[in-house]
């Protein structure tokens, strides 16, 4: 078990990639907090894992409220006594909007929630795993859109590039207690957050799917196989990537 013993806090982890992040760790010994606005997306991830023998809790949490991320954080390090994993997953997608036409209160709120979401997530795993001899890994969610030109989706692509500045100076700043800081930078996988993407328009897919390498989107297992690889002690020298998950799109 990869993850016996271990303490992780995943947001997100009612949906796609969080909850498959969530089953994997759980199903390597990994106890996981389970995060995320949406209650009975999370009912349903705390039942997979608890189908399949593992355990999990649920706290309630939007990412964008500071109170509620530090009585995340400090809860579970409370009730557990550490904090070893911090996926900082939670993210919204925004709207498919030029920027000239994109409304400023959506850009407000896609920074909220993927910026300043992953900027509190990290201050609090941080706060608690610099206490710890053993640090910790953290986790950041950005995407393909955090490495590059995210057209109609410029919201989206400066909160995610946002995101990789974040684990890039926190991987400088803390390796030298232990703590290891990455980023997945995924291109489209296939989950409720992309389903228009994929699904709406064929001729669209289809086009999208060729300007892939291995042409097909990603799974979030895929995904969430980065993120537990990332989090374990199989990448104990790497810190400071932004890793694209994305079958060979920006190689
Ligand atoms: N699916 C893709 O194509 C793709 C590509 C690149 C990056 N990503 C990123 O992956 C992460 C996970 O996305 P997904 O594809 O699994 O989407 P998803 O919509 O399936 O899951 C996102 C989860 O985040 C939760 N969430 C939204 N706002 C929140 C908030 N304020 N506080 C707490 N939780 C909140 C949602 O309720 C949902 O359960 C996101 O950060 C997303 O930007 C996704």
């Amino acid at each position: 078990m990869k993850f016996e013993n271990k303490v992780a806090i995943v947001t997100g982890a009612g949906s796609g990639i969080g909850r498959a992040t969530s089953v994997l760790l759980a199903s390597e010994g990994c106890h996981v907090a389970l995060s995320d606005i949406n209650e009975a997306g999370l009912e349903v991830t705390h039942e997979l894992i608890k189908n399949a023998g593992h355990q999990s809790e649920i706290v309630l949490c939007d990412v964008a409220k500071l109170a509620d991320v530090r009585q995340l954080f400090d809860g579970v390090a409370g009730r557990r006594g550490q904090i070893d994993i911090a996926v900082n997953n939670a993210g919204i997608g925004g709207a498919l909007l030029f920027t000239h036409e994109y409304p400023d209160e959506l850009y407000e709120k896609v920074i909220a929630v993927n910026q300043t979401g992953v900027w509190y997530c990290m201050k609090s795993s941080l706060d608690h795993m610099m206490k710890q001899e053993s640090g910790g890994a953290i986790v950041n969610t950005s995407s393909l859109a955090g490495v590059g030109a995210a057209p109609r989706m410029s919201a989206y692509a400066a909160s995610k590039h946002a995101v990789v500045g974040m684990t890039k100076s926190a991987a400088a700043e803390y390796g030298k207690m232990n703590i290891r800081v990455n980023c997945v930078c995924p291109t489209v996988i296939d989950t409720p957050m992309a389903a228009g993407m994929i699904y709406d328009n064929p001729a669209v897919t289809e086009m999208m799917k060729a300007s892939i390498p291995m042409r097909r989107f990603g799974e979030a297992s895929e995904v969430a196989k980065t993120i537990a690889w990332l989090c374990s002690d199989d990448s104990s020298y790497i810190t400071g990537h932004a890793i694209r998950v994305d079958g060979g799109m920006r190689s």
